[in-house]
């Protein structure tokens, strides 16, 4: 193992386990007022009159009318207002806000607020669509003539539900004006972004707001772009607050409700097949953004990019979009619209082969890429791609040759069982040429008289470590102690804008500049002397650029890849499944602190087995999610899945700090097609076509097949 493997005590080891660290509801509310959202109750509305209760002193409101630059939240499209205009558009779209000194107070006031609407026709279902908010269209090759050709064409559509990113902490904000400026604080991924949408909101200059995050309990892309939203609108409260902080912290059913989830996906796989081997797709793939497009845009860019999954398609047509539903808008959560997309190729593959009589895992490593290969969007892939190796250690760790014959045989009794094994990749870093068009991260180093060193960067530790990690790359470069080295909660009044803590960028990306900064540092250390260097992103030469408008070139600059099987045991009497065994083989490069990065992939892993499988969540028949606590939306816990078992294979990336790739959201991405493959095994050979399977899912299905 490399030196900078081995596990050190994390940065915010002490204040987490000493209940030392100050997260947003531990603020002291003496002398700060309540914010309470009213929000809508109808799918769609016309919000024709508001009528306020008596409100008692120092109690108020603030609505639309009250937003003093835009009324809208700045994200990517800015279609989000920060209080409904004309129209509501979701069940949860929030009004107004009711601003008051005691929280019951201004509960039982924001429900005395009576709202006139007009009920305006809703669309539910993505399959009703009127509105397309993204459309975009790709490919390679001349997939027509392929289809021509082919031998075979399977058509097969696919469906996977929401997922609630279910972090520890719920969404919350506190906002203050004082003397001309405006200071915000709460949970978030992303200051910056939370920074630009406040200064767009209240038409302020960008000097005039601060934002800082408070220790942050897990985000896992739930809070890359909300916090923008309620940020905006509790700012737009503290305006008209005469000075003092306004408070709005969500309680879960709040959060569950009417906080962004993944996209729900409906997508149609056409593959050509000729000679047994795959010469085509063409690939059509519906998101529902809900209300709002949010981060629709690049979710749908991520997933369409995925779309023909590791395998080397040379004739390819893909068609994706983002389109819109009266219900809450979908956004960021760990694998970024990849998870649909990769369900859905590695589910076809496999009923391919079975229809083929192959072997899935034969047939899928005949199509595997290879160093040197075509990307699905004519870029390449410029590093070894160590699929093969990683079967082996997955094949060697769960046994599935011999697990798949056998359960493949006709199986009795009440017990059934199952293996499947699914490949995939995760792009490494931000999608396209965001990093070099938009992002242009900066980070520097503070070293002080003393020969601390101060690490700045807007990077927020949402409990992936980001703090440890960073920190161990400057003092790792500067030949120092660890604890000579600090990383503080980002302020965006104290560091640069390094961008924003997302897409597995922050290691690989921010880590690798801190660590130029690092060697420039110490190129021209003084001791006894303050010093600052600062460095700057530049796109790594071997890429090939990268152009939105027609998907081509390097999406990614590396990739990082997984293979994982699933192994089941189906009651046939109860439909419960449980898993007998999970294996992963993960490669993000170098693991920077290898306790961090087996931490990310076990919980990343098991994330994706609940989205398999139990973390069902749907809307009632008026569009309101029926789910919003923990008693009706399950999430996995060690308890489920005690025998999961995480293998680090190392394949690095010469432009990431140490070889290092990126790591968060990998794990995630490619485990429900693992887990159908594996109740489709223990139920008799189905095909199955969605996730998450449930037990009731499991019930109906053991009707038709036993
Ligand atoms: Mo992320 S899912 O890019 O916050």
């Amino acid at each position: 193992m490399k030196e900078i493997s081995k596990s050190v005590r994390k940065k915010d080891h002490a204040s987490k386990m000493s209940g030392g660290a100050k997260y947003v509801a531990d603020w002291s509310a003496d002398g700060a007022l309540y914010g309470r959202l009213v929000r809508s109750p109808y799918a769609r509305a016309r919000v024709l009159d508001i009528h306020l209760p008596e409100m008692p002193e120092g109690c108020f409101a603030v609505d639309r009318r009250d937003v003093s630059g835009e009324n809208r939240v700045h994200i990517v499209m800015d279609d989000t207002p920060v209080y409904a205009g004309e129209t509501v558009e979701y069940i949860g779209d929030p009004v107004l806000m009711v601003v008051g000194h005691d929280e019951k107070e201004t509960a039982r006031l924001a429900k005395a607020v009576k709202v006139d609407y007009e009920e305006l026709p809703a669309i539910l279902n993505i399959r009703d669509y009127e509105t397309v908010f993204f459309d975009y269209n790709y490919g390679k090759g001349d997939a027509q003539k392929a289809f021509a050709e082919a031998d075979k064409v399977y058509e097969e559509e696919f469906q996977t539900g929401y997922q609630e990113q279910a972090y520890l902490e719920t969404q919350g904000m506190i906002a203050q004006y004082r003397d001309g400026k405006m200071t915000v604080h709460g949970s978030m991924q992303c200051p910056y972004y939370v920074h630009g949408a406040i200064a767009k909101a209240l038409g302020f200059t960008p000097d005039k707001v601060r934002v800082m995050q408070d220790t942050t309990g897990g985000g896992f892309g739930g809070k890359e772009a909300y916090p923008s939203i309620l940020a905006c609108q509790t700012a737009v409260a503290a305006y008209k607050a005469g000075g003092k902080p306004v408070r709005v912290i969500y309680d879960r059913r709040e959060d569950m409700e009417f906080t962004s989830k993944r996209h729900p996906s409906l997508c149609t796989y056409k593959v050509a097949v000729k000679d047994g081997k795959v010469i085509a797709m063409d690939i059509d793939i519906l998101f529902n953004s809900g209300g709002f497009t949010t981060l629709s845009a690049v979710v749908l860019q991520r997933g369409i990019i995925a779309a023909s999954g590791v395998y080397n398609i040379p004739n390819l047509n893909v068609r994706g979009r983002a389109v819109k539903t009266n219900t809450v808008p979908t956004g960021a959560y760990r694998g970024f619209g990849a998870p649909q997309t990769f369900f859905a190729v590695e589910t076809v593959m496999n009923h391919i082969a079975k229809d083929l009589g192959v072997e899935p895992l034969e047939f899928k490593k005949n199509h595997m890429a290879k160093q040197g290969d075509a990307t699905s969007t004519s870029g390449k892939y410029h590093f070894p791609v160590p699929l093969p190796d990683m079967i082996e250690e997955v094949e060697k760790a769960s046994g599935y040759y011999a697990k798949r014959e056998e359960y493949r045989k006709p199986q009795t009794g009440r017990y059934r069982r199952g293996i499947g094994i699914s490949l995939w990749f995760h792009g490494a870093g931000f999608t396209g040429s965001g990093e070099r068009d938009f992002i242009k991260a900066v980070v520097k180093l503070h070293k002080f008289a003393d020969g601390k060193v101060e690490v700045l960067v807007s990077q927020t530790d949402i409990g992936q470590g980001i703090k440890t990690t960073l920190s161990k790359i400057v003092a790792n470069e500067l030949n120092v102690p660890l604890d000579k080295v600090f990383c503080e909660n980002p302020d965006t009044d104290h560091v640069p804008d390094s961008g924003p803590t997302v897409a597995s960028r922050s290691l690989m990306t921010v880590g690798e500049l801190l660590r130029r900064a690092a060697i420039k540092l110490r190129g021209q250390w003084v001791d006894g002397e303050e010093q600052m260097v600062e460095e700057h992103f530049k796109e790594p030469d071997f890429i090939i650029p990268f152009y939105i408008e027609k998907f081509r070139g390097d999406a990614y600059p590396t990739y990082a890849w997984a293979v994982a099987a699933v192994e089941l045991k189906v009651d046939t009497l109860t439909g419960v499944h449980e898993v007998v065994g999970a294996w992963g083989s993960f490669d993000v490069g170098t693991s920077i602190d290898l306790n961090i990065v087996v931490g990310q992939m076990e919980g990343g892993f098991l994330q994706g087995l609940g989205y398999s499988s139990m973390e069902q969540m749907d809307t009632d028949a008026k569009g309101r999610i029926r789910n919003n606590s923990y008693s009706d939306y399950i999430i996995p816990t060690s308890v489920d899945v005690p025998n999961l078992q995480v293998i680090m294979h190392e394949e690095e990336y010469p432009d990431g700090p140490y070889g290092a790739k990126g790591a968060g959201e990998l794990p995630l991405v490619g485990v429900p097609a693992a887990y159908i493959s594996a109740m489709e095994q223990a139920l008799n050979g189905v095909n199955l076509y969605h996730a998450p399977f449930s037990t009731e899912d499991t019930m109906k299905a053991l009707r038709e097949v036993l």
